[in-house]
């Protein structure tokens, strides 16, 4: 039996990661430069943190997450998005005590047994951020920024803003209300699958992908209407700062997203390189999540980011980027020349240069071909009279210059090309 990885998971190989950590850099240094700092926290959790905050009928908890009694028959899931668990970590160790605003970020897998295509996965990468302590409109415009900002740095062509106010506990259960008795008038040209929904989790159907759901829900009210004159005061300053800041949106009175915490703004980040998953990034407010979760009461925002997605649009539209070879390779002919070498590339390895070896006995020739598969920039041959005479020719594989000299003088030269 051969064993391959688990459906809706995928392996991310040496030809590919070398572009995750490059994305991932610059990612990290647009959040520091909006001065978020990271945050790590588990890969599990209590099953109850995410049912809490994520809301028991939503898709997301009642039929996607991975969930698993542990050897003690505690119920532990798999987290299926992060600010759960950034929102635990914040009550927690109390975090609010140290700064009234507190600005984090984060890298990393997540888990939703979903069906898998192209941009959904079961094992998934999320980036993201997260601001807890404040309710000011500005910081909805910096959050959208940020997340915008990412997608700027790397040069994807034309992401799609759409905005939407979800309100508050204040007009949402009035709202609801409005919106239940209209969707039970056309029940019966809803899909089953939202009829369903009707009795469940009847605000997802407005975001029903199916055309049958859209045409028959055409007419429906939606909350941006219904807002109470707190939430439409901040929908309409969020659009204030957003226009003031330059940035293009689009209003999507049928943007609910799929997870029950949020309050106010809810945003998305639409790229139309993409397929059917077209969603690169999502967010909103969520003023209540932190006292649901039991904090004291605070307010906070934050969005988080498909990495599969945003590599598949890079790939799509990426210049030719190439990753870098090692720096020098030391070719050599016998236990002696090899000896040697290993010595010294641990030496040049310590002074950070990237530095390879031949470990399968290989000819001149082939270590030379290798050399060149690993797009080094320098080749080093050592033999018998190069250890005598302490000198040995350099070749430089970009400018094809070969040059002869002392190993003081070789070593000096690879050190300085690696740190330029
Ligand atoms: P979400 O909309 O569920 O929001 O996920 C955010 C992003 O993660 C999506 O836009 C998508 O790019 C990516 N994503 C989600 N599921 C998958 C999947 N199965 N395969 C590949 N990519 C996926 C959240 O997770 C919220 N925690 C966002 C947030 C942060 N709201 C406030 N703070």
């Amino acid at each position: 039996m051969t064993y391959r990885s688990i459906k809706g998971t995928r392996d991310i190989l040496p030809s590919e990661s070398w572009k995750w950590q490059r994305v991932e850099e610059r990612i990290r240094k647009v959040m520091e430069r909006f001065n978020y700092k990271e945050i790590r926290t588990p890969l599990f959790e209590q099953t109850s943190l995410f049912s809490r905050s994520i809301g028991e009928l939503t898709d997301l908890v009642s039929k996607e997450m991975y969930t698993f009694e542990d050897r003690s028959g505690e119920s532990i899931t798999l987290r299926p998005e992060m600010t759960a668990s950034v929102v635990r970590a914040y009550i927690q160790h109390n975090l609010g005590k140290q700064l009234p605003l507190v600005k984090l970020y984060y890298l990393g897998p997540a888990f939703r047994q979903e069906r898998p295509q192209a941009g959904r996965l079961r094992q998934f990468h999320q980036f993201g951020a997260e601001a807890i302590g404040s309710a000011n409109p500005d910081l909805d415009a910096e959050m959208i920024s940020l997340s915008l900002a990412i997608y700027e740095e790397l040069g994807v062509k034309e992401p799609l803003l759409k905005i939407n106010s979800v309100g508050c506990q204040n007009c949402r259960p009035a709202y609801m209300k409005v919106l239940i008795k209209a969707l039970e008038k056309i029940r019966h040209e809803l899909s089953p699958e939202s009829q369903h929904r009707l009795g469940v989790n009847p605000l997802r159907i407005l975001d029903s992908k199916l055309e049958q759901d859209q045409r028959a829900t055409s007419g429906v009210p939606l909350m941006r209407d219904h807002l109470c004159p707190d939430c439409a005061a901040h929908y309409k300053s969020v659009k204030e700062r957003l226009s003031a800041l330059g940035y293009k949106f689009e209003e999507d009175g049928r943007l609910v997203r799929g997870l029950d915490y949020y309050t106010k703004t809810a945003f998305e980040v639409i790229s139309r390189q993409l397929g059917a998953q077209d969603a690169l990034a999502g967010g909103g407010r969520y003023d209540l999540l932190v006292k649901e979760l039991g904090g004291e009461a605070t307010p906070g925002i934050g969005f988080a980011a498909g990495m599969e997605r945003l590599m598949m649009v890079l790939g799509k539209n990426s210049p030719s980027d190439q990753e870098e070879g090692t720096t020098i390779f030391i070719a050599t002919v016998d236990r002696k020349s090899q000896d040697w070498a290993m010595k010294h590339a641990l030496e040049l390895r310590r002074q950070g240069v990237s530095v390879e070896l031949d470990y399968l006995g290989r000819s001149l020739k082939a270590q030379m071909r290798e050399a060149d598969r690993q797009r080094a920039r320098y080749v080093l041959i050592i033999g018998e009279n190069e250890l005598e005479a302490r000198r040995a020719t350099l070749k430089d594989m970009k400018s094809g210059a070969q040059e002869t000299t002392t190993f003081e003088e070789i070593f000096k030269r690879v050190v300085s090309s690696s740190k330029a």
